[in-house]
């Protein structure tokens, strides 16, 4: 049997009702503050996530959905190329070691068995500096794993009408190889399924100039994709309902009135939703500025313990060293708690921001815990960051996440535009409210039972009529006995059985069942939906 693959699943009735009524009252929610709906595609090029979320996050290095679509490998253009002018070097390589997947680079050969590494990498355009980076840190981390062996090759191979440009954008310990490119190549690109959606939201914003449109508010619903561990509460394919404010700074986007405005719109829905017990936790992860300087002192406190601690926080020492703070490892945790905080390396400005976010918060009386530990598993992030967490929920107790991303607009290649959003846990919430589930789906309000041969046809007829009056109606079959309609308008919920026969279609008056009280009727065809709508 082929069953839905891990970590993905159905969403199966009733339950389906109570997402729908997520949906609806977050939809109606938004709508008060002048939200609009926009839909991104599911999947984007890979590099939008990897410039914007970053490269060292979980997300990008561990759980995207990434795959080649189309085109020609970039790969095998270079190693045709190679083949062709380093007949002699190809033919030591052991074979085995081609290919090799490491991140991000296209080419990895071993020089007979002494370990002579030549990463290659293929590049072209404007990924060309980033492609140079990239082997520079794949460098990096190799002699971190390999100390005693020598320094690995770096080749860069790019379109041989690219050379100029190349000697502005790859450092000197970066060979250049130039590569003839065929006039009818068409490169392969890399897409992943979008693992968040504020990336998409924002290429579309400079994509469509919608700065000219002044501020945005937009939200979207849909699924994401992480190739996390799945448990409780934590999916492959997950939902959510996300929101951003993105605009130009002349149009208020930086304000911090904007920011109290989208905390006070989730208070607001999750109290539409009757979730009371939350709680908003709330820090300021600073600017550039701040980030520069307390990344230094981050480093220097992590030197002489970042031995003792996990593989992935001492990669993260290095490269990132913020998203020590992601570290889950019960171990590090004694040592994460005595490392600095960026509350402490505020500059004037950010100080400032986040003040006036936290009075105006409290002049709206929306309550608020600050937590100088909560740094946030994506890098966009400036300023204020949040999450809402609820007890109910276990480990997996973030309900949303949501902060500022005033340079990513920037860092895509668009203009000024600052931004705030933050992204519901759909699956999470729905969890949340599970037990009201029967409450919210509509069950039938009447169970038609057509008797005997003909009936189906006088049966659809009474059918179209009701449902026009917005009533819920379920049809039986002429074939079924009144007992098993009975059972089974029973069993569905229905409040009422329409038992239509011969004798009733002549008289133009029906049997109406109350299924709770057992009471029948008969009622003439003219006030049928005033009965079942209860007002008669
Ligand atoms: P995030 O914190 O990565 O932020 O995700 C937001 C919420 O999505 C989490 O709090 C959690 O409820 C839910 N979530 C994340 N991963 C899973 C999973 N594997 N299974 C179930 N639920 C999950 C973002 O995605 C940002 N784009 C939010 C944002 C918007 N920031 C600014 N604008």
């Amino acid at each position: 049997m082929i069953k839905a693959v891990r970590g993905t699943r159905d969403l199966l009735p009733p339950e389906t009702a109570l997402w729908n009524f997520v949906e609806a009252a977050a939809r109606d929610v938004f709508r008060a503050y002048n939200f609009q709906e926009i839909r991104t595609p599911i999947f984007e090029e890979t590099q939008l996530f990897a410039r914007s979320v970053g490269e060292e996050t979980d997300i990008v290095a561990k759980e995207m959905y990434t795959w080649y679509d189309g085109g020609e490998n970039p790969a095998i253009l270079f190693e045709r190329a190679w083949r062709s002018e380093h007949e002699r070097d190809y033919d030591q390589l052991k074979p085995g070691d081609r290919f090799t997947p490491r991140l991000g680079i296209d080419f990895v050969g071993y020089k007979n068995t002494e370990v002579t590494l030549i990463e290659v990498k293929f590049s072209a355009g404007e990924r060309i500096r980033e492609a140079a980076n990239q082997l520079l840190r794949s460098r990096d981390n190799w002699l971190a794993v390999y100390p005693t062996s020598e320094n690995p090759r770096l080749v860069l191979a790019i379109p041989a009408s690219q050379l100029p440009q190349a000697s502005r954008l790859v450092p000197p310990s970066i060979e250049v190889q130039p590569v003839e490119v065929p006039s009818d190549y068409e490169p392969r690109q890399s897409l992943t399924l979008r693992p968040e959606n504020t990336a998409g939201v924002v290429r579309a914003y400079i994509e469509h100039k919608l700065w000219e449109r002044g501020l945005q508010k937009l939200y979207y619903i849909g699924p994401q994709f992480r190739r996390e561990r799945p448990q409780k509460g934590r999916y492959r394919q997950f939902y959510q309902i996300g929101a951003e404010v993105i605009g130009p700074p002349s149009a208020g986007s930086e304000s911090p009135a904007r920011d109290t405005e989208v905390l006070e719109m989730l208070a607001t829905f999750l109290d539409r939703l009757g979730i009371t017990d939350w709680t908003l936790e709330l820090n300021s992860v600073g600017c550039p500025n701040d980030r520069a300087v307390f990344n230094e002192a981050l480093q220097k406190a992590l030197e002489p313990v970042v031995a003792k601690m996990c593989a992935d926080c001492q990669r993260r020492a290095v490269n990132n060293p913020l998203r020590v703070f992601d570290c889950k490892v019960p171990a590090d945790q004694p040592i994460i708690d005595k490392l600095p905080r960026i509350s402490q390396f505020l500059d004037e400005g950010c100080r400032k921001h986040f003040t006036e976010v936290r009075e105006i918060l409290k002049a709206v009386g929306i309550p608020f815990a600050l937590n100088d530990r909560l740094v946030r598993g994506l890098d966009y992030y400036t300023r204020t960051a949040f999450e809402f967490t609820h007890g109910a929920l276990g480990a997996q107790n973030a309900i949303l996440g949501g902060g500022r991303y005033d340079g990513l607009s920037e860092s895509l290649g668009g203009p000024q535009a600052p931004g705030i959003g933050f992204a519901i846990g759909e699956d999470r919430l729905v969890m949340s409210l599970k037990e009201s589930a029967d409450a919210v789906a509509r069950k039938p309000d009447v169970y038609i039972a057509p008797l005997g041969e003909g009936m189906n046809r006088e049966a659809a007829r009474l059918a179209r009529e009701l449902r026009r009056h917005d009533l819920v109606a379920e049809l039986g079959d002429e074939s079924f006995r009144l007992k098993k309609s009975l059972e089974t308008a029973s069993k569905m919920g229905a409040r009422y059985a329409l038992i239509i026969g011969e004798n009733e279609v002549k008289a133009n008056a029906f049997a109406l069942k109350n299924l709770e009280t057992g009471e029948q009727v008969s009622v003439p065809r003219s006030e049928l939906v005033r009965k079942i709508q209860g007002n008669g």
